[in-house]
C-alpha cells in the first residue's frame, strides 16, 4: 500500500514537472514524428503544440475512480454496422505509423450513448506491441493489453473529417483492447492482405466486412471520457468510448502484425524497421474524470501482491524512497538547463 501511494504521488509529481515544461518552446519546423527517438511523444509538443495540452489521449483508467452515470450513458446505437456493402470497398493502408483501413461508403453511424450529435464512421486502425506485455493506448489500472482498434467516427454535422477534426464535438472514437485467444477469421479478411502492405504508403483495396464482425458481441458497457488524437497533431476533439468487452485473436495473427508491417518505404533499402510498439504512452487526467455505463465497471484495484509485506517492512526500498528523489533531482537539473 505504501509503495502504491508512494507510485500514485509520483505520477502526480510528474504531471505536475511536465505541466512546468510543456509550455517552453515551439520551433522546429519539421512535420516528422515517431514513437522512438529524438521525434518521439515527449517531443510531439514541440512541432504540434496541441499534444502538451491538458485533455490528451491515451489515459490510465482507473477503475476505482470512474463515475457511474448510467442515465447519460445508454447503449450505443449503431446503424449500418451488420450491413456488407457489394460495391464499396475499404481501402487498407500502411501509413508508416499504422495499418488503417478507411471506409469508402459513409454508411456506417452511431449515436445515443452520451454521445453529442450523430457520427460517420471514417476509419479504423490499430496499436500493437511487441510482445503481448504492451500494445494497447490505454490502459486499465496500469495493465496494457496486446493491441487496441480505434474505430474513428465524426460528426455528421461537419460533414468530412477534415472539417470535424479540430471541433470539440468533432470526433468520437470507439476503442477496442484486443486479448490472446482464439483463431480470429474476421480479422484474418485483414490480416492475410499484409503482404501487400508491408512498407509505408502502401494501400491496398479490400472487400468491405460488417464492423459489427470485427466488434465485440457486448458493447452495453463502456468507459467515457473527453480527449485527443493519440497522434500529432493531437487536437482535443475526441469523445472516446472505451468497451469492457474485449476482441480475442490468435498470437499467430498479432505476430503478422508485429513481423509484416514496416514504417519505412520500400525504396529506403537496407533493414527494414517493423511497427510494433506504435503506442503513445498514457496522459495526465489534470483533474479529467472518467464516466462509466455500468456499475460493474467501478471496481477496486487488485490487491497488491503478497509480497508487497516484504517491500513495505523495508522502507529503504528503492522504489519507496529513490525514485522521488530522481525526480526532484531532474527537476532541479531542468531548472538549471532553463536559466
Ligand atoms: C469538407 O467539407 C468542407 C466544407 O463543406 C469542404 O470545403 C471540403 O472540400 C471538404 N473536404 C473534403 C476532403 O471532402
Ligand atoms: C494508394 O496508392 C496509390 C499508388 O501509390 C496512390 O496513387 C493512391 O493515392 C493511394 N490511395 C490511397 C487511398 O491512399
Ligand atoms: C471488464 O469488467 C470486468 C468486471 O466487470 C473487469 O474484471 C475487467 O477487467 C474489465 N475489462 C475491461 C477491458 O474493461
Ligand atoms: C495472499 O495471502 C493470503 C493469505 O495469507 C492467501 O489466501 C492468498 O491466496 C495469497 N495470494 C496470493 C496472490 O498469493
Amino acid at each position: 500500500m505504501v509503495v502504491i501511494a508512494t507510485m500514485e504521488a509520483m505520477s502526480i509529481l510528474a504531471c505536475l514537472i511536465l505541466g512546468i515544461l510543456i509550455p517552453e518552446v515551439s520551433t522546429s519546423a519539421g512535420n516528422q514524428w515517431t514513437y522512438r527517438g529524438s521525434l518521439g511523444p515527449d517531443h510531439w509538443h514541440l512541432d504540434y503544440p496541441h499534444c502538451g495540452g491538458v485533455k490528451q489521449s491515451p489515459i490510465d483508467v482507473i477503475t476505482d475512480d470512474v463515475i457511474i452515470d448510467i442515465e447519460r450513458l445508454t447503449p450505443v446505437v449503431f446503424s449500418g454496422f451488420d450491413v456488407v456493402s457489394s460495391t464499396a470497398e475499404f481501402t487498407l493502408e500502411n501509413n508508416g505509423h499504422t495499418v488503417k483501413v478507411t471506409l469508402n461508403d459513409k454508411k456506417n453511424q452511431i449515436k445515443g450513448g452520451g454521445l453529442p450529435g450523430v457520427f460517420v464512421a471514417e476509419q479504423f486502425h490499430f496499436h500493437w506491441g511487441a510482445t503481448d506485455s504492451r500494445g494497447s493506448e490505454h490502459s486499465l489500472n496500469g495493465n496494457h493489453f496486446p493491441m487496441e482498434m480505434h474505430v474513428v467516427h465524426y460528426n455528421k454535422k461537419y460533414g468530412n473529417i477534415t472539417e470535424a477534426i479540430d471541433k470539440k464535438d468533432g470526433l468520437a472514437v470507439l476503442g477496442f483492447f484486443f486479448e490472446v485467444g482464439r483463431f480470429n477469421r474476421h480479422f484474418d479478411e485483414i490480416i492475410h492482405h499484409f503482404q501487400d502492405i508491408k512498407f509505408k504508403n502502401d494501400n491496398v483495396s479490400i472487400h468491405s466486412i460488417p464492423l459489427v464482425q470485427l466488434m465485440p458481441a457486448k458493447l452495453l458497457q463502456f468507459y467515457r471520457y473527453q480527449g485527443s488524437l493519440t497522434t500529432p497533431p493531437c487536437y482535443e476533439s475526441v469523445t472516446w468510448t472505451l468497451f469492457n468487452q474485449t476482441i480475442e485473436i490468435a498470437e499467430e495473427q498479432l505476430e503478422e502484425f508485429r513481423t509484416t508491417i514496416f514504417e519505412n518505404d520500400e525504396s529506403e533499402g537496407g533493414v527494414s524497421i517493423d511497427i510494433s510498439d506504435d503506442f503513445r504512452p498514457v496522459q495526465c487526467m489534470h483533474g479529467r474524470r472518467v464516466y462509466a455505463s455500468h456499475s460493474s465497471l467501478k471496481f477496486p484495484k487488485n490487491p497488491p501482491p503478497n509480497n508487497s509485506k516484504i517491500v513495505q517492512e523495508n522502507p529503504t526500498s528503492s522504489a519507496s524512497i529513490i525514485t522521488p528523489s530522481v525526480l526532484v533531482l531532474a527537476l532541479l537539473i531542468v531548472t538549471i538547463f532553463r536559466m
